[in-house]
């Protein structure tokens, strides 16, 4: 140990210029090799050593050695005094030994002896009080020495370099902790996706039972409907019948009794003429009345089971019966029925398919018109295609006709539902729809519906 010189001023200057170069250096081995290489030129040293604590060991471990060309030393493990470093590393205090050649007291066999050292100074690195290391430095230089300005001066460079790598150490460690948030952050943001995903099909499941309960509620509420009127028809429609008949029998009884008491025919004659055709029109009135009813309870099928054989043809002219008011004068109806076997089907449904599919052909169409229907039995299907002369469906809006809520009929007029609604319904059947259309000319919708 020597005692403590104070640093010169030109000293103090080069250290406030080693403390800006080795704070700029954030990575750790960057740090290192920098410190080392600044101690070496600026002691000409021969050769120099960096060691640094262990955390897990405790051990003053090597991690840089430097020549003074810069260059790394490979075997710089036996290069370095251990005697020196256990020293200082006790002690805590920095050593410089100006001649070693000189010094009393020394064991010949000592490394320094062997290794024919000159001058050696090793000091203490810290940081926050404790010693995390040594900056060991050597020459063989018979010429050169350390002196104890060079001691002042590496214990106050050594303290700039404990605070840097301090500094480095904890940035080390910021960006560690930097890392890991940052996978946390893709850990978050991939459940947040894929809790938006679950969201989505959630809210898309929502959204078809929510149509579906629509498309039963409707369904419901037309039956209801249906039946209500069919049965408030239905009575009055009685009363009207026995009156017409009763009406008729009286015409028929007045006639006779005019004959009988030979009044004289004539205008009595002509007017129980005129009283009997009325009752004729009002049968056939009320023989059309009774078939609209029905028809009515047919296309709501109130009188059968749900799931059933049926033949389509029947579903299909009871739909166009309801839709003639449509179509009249208006479009020419067309049917090419071919040959098909009945089918098991929800048959209330598969009307409300035809309707849909019908209503949209009549208000496709502006003007006059044609619409056929055209049914076949292919590959184990029963095909019904229903082709329109309308205005056909835009290229772009093909793929969106059957999502429910897609309509281009304006606020009122369309609800967008009708076809969504077929296409889950022809689906449940296990069967699809296919659309075939041309702008200005006209659209075919194709049912397929397999027969089990
Ligand atoms: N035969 C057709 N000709 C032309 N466009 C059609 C035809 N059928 C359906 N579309 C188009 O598909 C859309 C959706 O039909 P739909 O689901 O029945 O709803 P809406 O009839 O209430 O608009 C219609 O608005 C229309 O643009
Ligand atoms: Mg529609």
């Amino acid at each position: 140990m020597s005692e403590q010189p104070n640093i010169t001023y030109p000293q103090l200057i080069t250290l406030y210029e080693v403390s800006r170069k080795i704070n700029s250096k954030l990575n750790l081995p960057e740090l290192l090799d920098e410190t080392m290489d600044l101690a070496i030129e600026l002691l000409h040293a021969e050769k120099g050593v960096l060691l640094l604590r262990n955390k897990t060991t405790g051990e003053l471990e090597m991690k840089v050695a430097r020549a003074m060309d810069k260059s790394r030393i490979a075997d710089a493990v036996a290069l370095v005094s251990r005697t020196v470093v256990r020293k200082v590393e006790s002690g805590g205090q920095s050593l410089l030994m100006q001649n070693v050649p000189d010094s009393p007291g020394l064991n010949p066999n000592m490394s320094l002896i062997r290794r024919k050292i000159k001058s050696v100074i090793c000091v203490p690195l810290r940081s926050r009080e404790k010693l995390v290391g040594c900056i060991y430095l050597d020459t063989t230089d018979k010429q050169h020495f350390f002196k104890t300005e060079d001691l002042a001066f590496l214990e106050g460079f050594a303290n700039l370099a404990g605070i840097a790598v301090e500094n480095a150490r904890n940035y080390r460690q910021v960006e560690e902790v930097n890392r890991n948030l940052e996978s946390l952050v893709d850990e978050r943001t991939q459940e947040v996706q894929a809790k938006h995903n679950e969201l989505q099909s959630a809210y898309d499941q929502l959204k078809d039972t929510q149509m579906q309960l629509l498309r039963s509620e409707k369904m419901a509420s037309l039956g209801m409907l249906v039946a209500g009127i069919a049965h408030e028809i239905n009575t009055p429609l009685g009363a009207i019948n026995s009156n017409t008949d009763t009406f008729s029998r009286c015409c028929g009884k007045l006639r006779d009794s005019i004959q009988d008491c030979g009044l004289e025919q004539g205008a009595n004659a002509k007017t129980i003429d005129v009283l009997d055709n009325l009752s004729k029109v009002n049968v056939t009135a009320v023989e059309r009345i009774t078939k609209i009813v029905k028809t009515l309870r047919n296309f709501a099928r109130l009188d059968e089971e749900d799931y059933k054989q049926v033949d389509l043809h029947e579903g299909l002219d009871t739909t166009l019966t309801l839709t003639a008011h449509l179509s009249r004068a208006r479009i020419n109806c067309v049917k090419k029925y071919g040959k098909i076997p009945q089918l098991t089907c929800y048959a209330g449904q598969l009307n409300q398919v035809f309707m849909n599919i019908l209503v949209n052909s009549c208000q496709a169409i502006e003007g006059m018109g044609a619409i056929t229907i055209e049914t076949s039995h292919k590959d184990g299907a029963i095909v019904i295609a229903i082709s329109d002369t309308g205005i056909g469906i835009a290229k772009e809006n093909l793929d969106r006709i059957f999502d429910p809520g897609f309509t281009t009929k304006g606020v009122g007029v369309g609800t967008g539902l009708g076809l969504s609604i077929s296409y889950r319904i022809v689906e449940e059947h296990g069967g699809r729809i296919e659309v075939e259309s041309r702008i200005g000319k006209g659209t075919t919708f194709t049912i397929y519906l397999p027969v089990k």
